[in-house]
Order: structure tokens, then C-alpha cells, then sequence
């Protein structure tokens, strides 16, 4: 394709700009997009698109595409989940007001049994000043309206299923939250928990934070992989609470890998509840009193999930 084609299409596609990329590790960074028209209203957990035009180029050591014809002029869109710094340059908590940029929390995907990623090798040839799409649709069920300011509220994540936690991390401590809040991440590495110095920061200044970290691929993680589930089953999160978790007063967040989530499905021939396997969160959960969401029937339950794939 020209010079000129590729240009034209990113005119026609392309509605925002790169306001800045902090890279956590080269296959890790939070993204900030200025989209050129005034951020929507929105709430804290709900996700956004972000898309590039096949013509753009992928970094290297991703797997091969196999274009169709016709692909190399379309543009690939996925769903993000929007972050937040949470706190600004002097520690004190984001005016959100005052910004105009979204921020993103995204992985490179370079393999999937699925196929060759498509989306993620292009965001990560981005720098900053590049034009991109930003849907203007911001959209999900996943965020906190239910939740009382006593509450407890638990934040459970894989990788950069920490995404909109952080920005609903702000909005509980800007609103005065005062029951407890408990965020978890179990990450591959130590190097892929991307805000740990500002969950580290929140520690210091709200009593009632906590931030837990995960690793599972570390050398000390050989013998011992503690995986989210393991938290809830093994006492762990209610030690660290000070009380057993109480469906009544507790809301637990659950986004990210859906392994980690486990959402049952209904058998058809029976109309049972089943389970899949290895065991989730919502299992565990759901036989401890707690119920799940389900948007399709508009029940509003204590354990809300967002699933990335
Ligand atoms: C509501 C929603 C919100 C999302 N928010 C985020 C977000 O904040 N940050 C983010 O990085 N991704 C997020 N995703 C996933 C995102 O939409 C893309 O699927 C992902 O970036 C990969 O895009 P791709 O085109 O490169 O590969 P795809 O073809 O879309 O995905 C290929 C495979 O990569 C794996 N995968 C996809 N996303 C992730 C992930 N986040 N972590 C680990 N493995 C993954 C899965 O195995 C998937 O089958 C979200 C998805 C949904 C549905
Ligand atoms: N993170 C990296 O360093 C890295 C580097 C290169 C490429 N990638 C690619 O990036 C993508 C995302 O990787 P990611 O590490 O962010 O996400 P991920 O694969 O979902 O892993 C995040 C965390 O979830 C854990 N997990 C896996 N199965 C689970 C289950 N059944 N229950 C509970 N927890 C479970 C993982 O542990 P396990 O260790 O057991 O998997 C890991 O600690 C992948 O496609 C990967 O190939 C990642």
C-alpha cells in the first residue's frame, strides 16, 4: 500500500492521539489516548475500543499473519478496560476532571492457539505523538453502583485484569470509602506488576487499602504457586481481613484470565449449574453464599466478573 492510501485511511479511521506510553517491561506498558472529542461520561470498571488499521506494522517475533484480501484496508478493533494513574505527580488522589486522556493497561499477545494475534502487536509499535481509533462508546456492567460506603470490597485480578480495578480503587477512596478494600493480582512475574509503586503509595495513606501480589512463574514459585482461588480457599483473604468473608457486606470484583474467574454454564438437559474445570473464584464464592451477577435477567449479585477472553 502507498504512502498516500495508508495516510488516507488513517484519516478516515482515526480519531485520537498517543498522549504518552509508560513501559513497564517491553511486553507491558499503560497507554494514555487523547481522543480528539470530549471524553464520554462513563464509569469507573466500564471498557472503551481501541483500534489500528492493518496497515499498520507489528513489532517483530509475533506469530505470522495470513491476510485475506480485502483485510489489509479494515480496521481491528478490541475491548480495553479503562485504568488510572489513581494518584498524580504529588501523591494526592487524580483529578480526573482535569484530564484529557484515557488510560490502558494492555499485554502483548505475541502467540494464541486461537490465531495470530491481531490488535496488541500494533499497539505495541506505537509511540507517543501516533494517531489511533478510540471508541466513543464506553460500555459494561462492570462497576460499582451496588457497593455501600461500609462495604467490603475485594478486587481480584490476573495480569492486566487490574485495569479497571485501579480506576475503581480511585473512585471508592475519592468518594470516601470506608470499609475495607482488598486488591489481589497473581501475575506471571514480578516485573509484570505494572502500579505496584502506587499500590505500595495508597498502602502508606489509607489504612483501610490493601494490595496483594502474586507471582507464579518466579524461581520461589516453583514448588509454591498460589493462585487467587488459593487466597479464598485456604483462609488467607479473611486472615488478612480480620473477619470471615461475609456475602451480606462484601462485593468481590473478579476480572482478568477466565480460568481464574470460572463462570458456570447451565446444562440443558438437566438445567444444572456446572462448574468448569480447574476450579474458579465463582465456585468457591457462590458455595460460600455468595451469588453472581447476571445481566442477562438483570440481577445484581455480589460477585461481579469481567472476563478478557
Ligand atoms: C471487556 C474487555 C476488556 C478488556 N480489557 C483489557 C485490558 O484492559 N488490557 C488488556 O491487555 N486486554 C484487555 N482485554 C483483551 C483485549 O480485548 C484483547 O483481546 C487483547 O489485547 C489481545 O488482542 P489481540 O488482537 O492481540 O489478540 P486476540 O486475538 O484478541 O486474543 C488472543 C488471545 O490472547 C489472550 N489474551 C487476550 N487478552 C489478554 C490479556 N489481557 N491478558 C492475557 N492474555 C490475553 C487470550 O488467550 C486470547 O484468546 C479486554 C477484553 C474485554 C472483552
Ligand atoms: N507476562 C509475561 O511475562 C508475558 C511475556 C510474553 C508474552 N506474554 C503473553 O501475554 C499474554 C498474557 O499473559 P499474562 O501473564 O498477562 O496473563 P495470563 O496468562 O492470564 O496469566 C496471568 C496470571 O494468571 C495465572 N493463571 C493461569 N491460569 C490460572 C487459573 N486457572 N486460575 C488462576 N490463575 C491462573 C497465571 O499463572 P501461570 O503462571 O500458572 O500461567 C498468571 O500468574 C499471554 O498470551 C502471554 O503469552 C506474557
Amino acid at each position: 500500500m502507498s504512502p498516500e492510501q495508508i495516510a488516507e485511511l488513517r484519516q478516515k479511521h482515526y480519531n485520537a492521539t498517543v498522549a504518552s506510553i509508560r513501559w513497564v517491561n517491553p511486553d507491558l506498558y499503560a497507554i494514555r489516548v487523547r481522543p480528539d472529542y470530549r471524553i464520554p461520561i462513563h464509569k469507573p470498571g466500564q471498557y472503551s475500543t481501541l483500534g489500528l488499521g492493518h496497515w499498520e506494522p507489528r513489532v517483530p517475533d509475533c506469530q505470522e499473519e495470513h491476510p485475506k484480501p480485502g483485510d489489509e484496508v479494515k480496521l481491528i478493533r478490541r475491548a480495553y478496560s479503562i485504568s488510572c494513574p489513581i494518584l498524580d505527580d504529588a501523591g494526592k488522589l487524580l483529578d480526573v476532571t482535569g484530564t484529557d486522556w484515557l488510560e490502558f493497561y494492555i499485554v502483548l499477545v505475541r502467540r494464541s492457539e486461537k490465531g495470530p494475534p491481531a490488535l496488541t502487536p500494533r499497539l505495541f509499535a506505537l509511540k507517543e505523538g501516533d494517531r489511533l481509533f478510540l471508541g466513543e462508546k464506553i460500555a459494561g456492567h462492570y462497576n460499582l453502583d451496588p457497593v455501600q460506603p461500609g462495604d467490603t470490597v475485594l478486587f481480584l485480578s490476573t495480569g492486566t485484569g487490574e485495569a479497571p480495578h485501579n480506576y475503581m480503587t480511585w473512585q471508592l477512596l475519592s468518594r470516601g470509602h470506608t470499609g475495607k478494600i482488598l486488591a489481589a493480582c497473581c501475575v506471571r512475574y514480578r516485573q509484570d506488576l505494572g502500579y505496584l509503586p502506587t499500590h505500595d503509595e495508597l498502602m502508606r495513606r489509607y489504612p483501610h487499602y490493601k494490595y496483594l501480589r502474586l507471582t507464579t512463574r518466579e524461581p520461589e514459585n516453583l514448588n509454591q504457586k498460589v493462585y487467587i482461588q488459593d487466597l479464598i480457599s485456604s483462609g488467607q483473604l479473611a486472615s488478612i481481613l480480620g473477619k470471615p468473608l461475609d456475602p451480606d457486606h462484601t462485593h468481590v470484583y473478579l476480572c482478568g484470565n477466565p480460568k481464574m474467574i470460572g463462570v458456570p454454564s447451565i446444562d440443558k438437559a438437566t438445567e444444572e449449574v456446572v462448574y468448569p474445570e480447574p476450579l474458579g473464584v465463582v465456585e468457591i464464592l457462590e458455595k460460600s453464599g455468595f451469588k453472581r451477577d447476571a445481566p442477562a435477567v438483570k440481577f445484581k449479585g455480589n460477585i461481579h466478573f469481567e472476563e478478557y477472553w
